[in-house]
């Protein structure tokens, strides 16, 4: 078959290359020449340089390169059996989805679509989009064109640093249709996947729309639900890592059971507002996911102040920040907690020292406005960063950091203390090292 799909970014790009891989030819599109650019000279190879980290896309890219095609003009993908949309949707300030981009893409769409030799286009939006989109899809595009097209809503359910994986093995295949020949052709795109024991599942446009909607939902609150039982745990002198083992064995639970500084990344938090922002459009009540928005804020916030006391103040004090990426495996830093702990700790006084294997870059860009920037020093290791720190903070749980030089760090602190936003350190093997230790469901142990 052959797909366009319009937007370059994690979803477009993994997709398009998965979609090669399985057989199709694709076009892919993007407004920013840069991107085309980038991806072009990857392909020629002029240059190793990709738009995004992702583990296996540039050995896939290389390996279905005769498949993939990138280009800035629309036209270019315009005669395909299927146009896929993946540009962004960011939240906007109120936290409404901003459709600002996949309208203009709609327009495009729309104008160019005479010149399709398809008697009838298919347009797909992969896009997370709020409820009802798919009728403004529609809509916009009649505005421009007298040519028959369907629109079909069929959400990706990918997450960072195993999106070329989720793509390629998705755990499954959500299509909304309104029509026949959309489900038709749907069905012969994805053929290849159901091959694969991965299931299709058709429903209406507004069922795929909330679909994905509801499963960030699911997630996100299981986390903040988590962090609620592991600070609870903190508190009451349990030790969360050993009840979540066994809760892990009731089926009916979900695997979102880690503690963590909160949820970062770029959907859960976008997606979740988005969803409160519908509740409301139907007037259904929507009090529960705007707390779990609220906690997962407290939750980013919490170890500012367990540090000052525990430093009696943080004024002149200089703190070794492990993880600034929202979770290993990424480069991506949106969403996470690395962001406010660090503008938190330099307001009341600290200097950091920051590492993270992969995120430096990305975290300099985030913080380049940032007036207390100079007091953040990147290094290009951990052993470096910890150098003349107070203490430690670990963020992120790159493998890395999973199983570190304990002497070391004792050697390289100022006090001998850790503390690990993502519990992972055994409580015994820590106290036989001598360590002040300050998890997240785990009681403090200090000497
Ligand atoms: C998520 C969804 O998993 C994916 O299906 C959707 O398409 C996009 O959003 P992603 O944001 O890449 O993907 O990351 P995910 O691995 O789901 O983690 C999200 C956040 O929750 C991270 O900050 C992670 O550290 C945190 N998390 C996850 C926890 O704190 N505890 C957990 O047990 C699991």
């Amino acid at each position: 078959m052959d797909i366009t799909i319009i937007g370059t970014g994690y979803v477009g790009l993994c997709q398009a290359v998965a979609f090669s891989d399985i057989g199709h030819n694709v076009v892919c599109v993007d407004v920013a020449k840069n991107k085309i650019d980038m991806l072009n000279n990857f392909i020629e190879e002029k240059s190793d340089k990709l738009p995004i980290f992702e583990k296996g896309l540039p050995e896939l890219i290389k390996k279905n390169s005769a498949r993939l095609k990138f280009t800035d003009n629309l036209i270019e993908g315009i005669n395909s059996d299927a146009i896929f949309i993946c540009v962004g949707t960011p939240s906007n300030e109120n936290g409404e989805a901003d459709l600002g981009a996949l309208k203009n893409v709609c327009i495009s769409i729309g104008k160019n679509l005479s010149l399709s030799n398809k008697e009838h286009a298919l347009i797909v939006t992969k896009s997370t989009v709020p409820i009802g989109t798919h009728k403004l899809v529609k809509n916009i595009i009649k505005q421009y064109t007298n040519r028959d097209f369907s629109v079909v809503s069929n959400p990706e359910f990918l997450a960072q640093g195993r999106a070329m994986k989720d793509s390629i093995q998705p755990s499954r295949i959500v299509i909304g249709k309104d029509n026949g020949f959309a489900k038709d052709t749907m069905y012969k795109i994805y053929k290849p996947y159901e091959d694969k024991g991965i299931k299709l599942f058709f429903m209406g446009n507004t069922d795929a729309e909330l679909h994905k909607y509801a499963a960030n939902a699911y997630l996100a609150t299981q986390v903040s639900l988590t962090n609620n039982l592991a600070n609870l745990a903190r508190a009451a002198g349990a030790d969360w890592n050993k009840v979540k083992k066994a809760i892990l064995e009731d089926k009916r639970v979900g695997r979102f059971v880690n503690a963590s500084s909160g949820f970062g990344g770029s959907c859960f938090g976008k997606d979740v507002r988005e969803l409160i922002h519908s509740f409301g459009r139907f007037n259904v009540d929507n009090s529960l996911l705007k707390e779990v928005i609220n906690q997962n804020i407290k939750q980013k916030e919490h170890f500012i102040p367990r540090i000052e006391k525990y430093l009696s103040g943080l004024e002149d004090k200089r703190i070794c920040i492990l993880g600034l990426a929202f979770k290993a495996g990424t480069n991506d830093i949106r969403g996470s907690a690395a962001m406010p702990i660090i503008k938190g700790l330099i307001s009341s006084g600290a200097r950091i020292n920051a590492y993270d294997p992969e995120a430096i870059e990305e975290t300099k860009k985030e913080l380049q406005n940032f007036e207390g920037k100079e007091k953040i020093t990147y290094y290009n290791s951990k052993e470096e960063a910890l150098e003349d720190c107070d203490v430690v903070l670990i963020l992120t749980e790159w493998p890395e950091f999973l199983e570190p030089d304990f002497e070391l760090i004792k050697s390289k602190l100022k006090k001998a203390a850790i503390f690990d936003g993502r519990d992972l350190f055994d409580l015994k093997k820590i106290e036989s090292f001598g360590f002040d230790y300050f998890s997240i469901g785990r009681p403090d142990l200090t000497k």
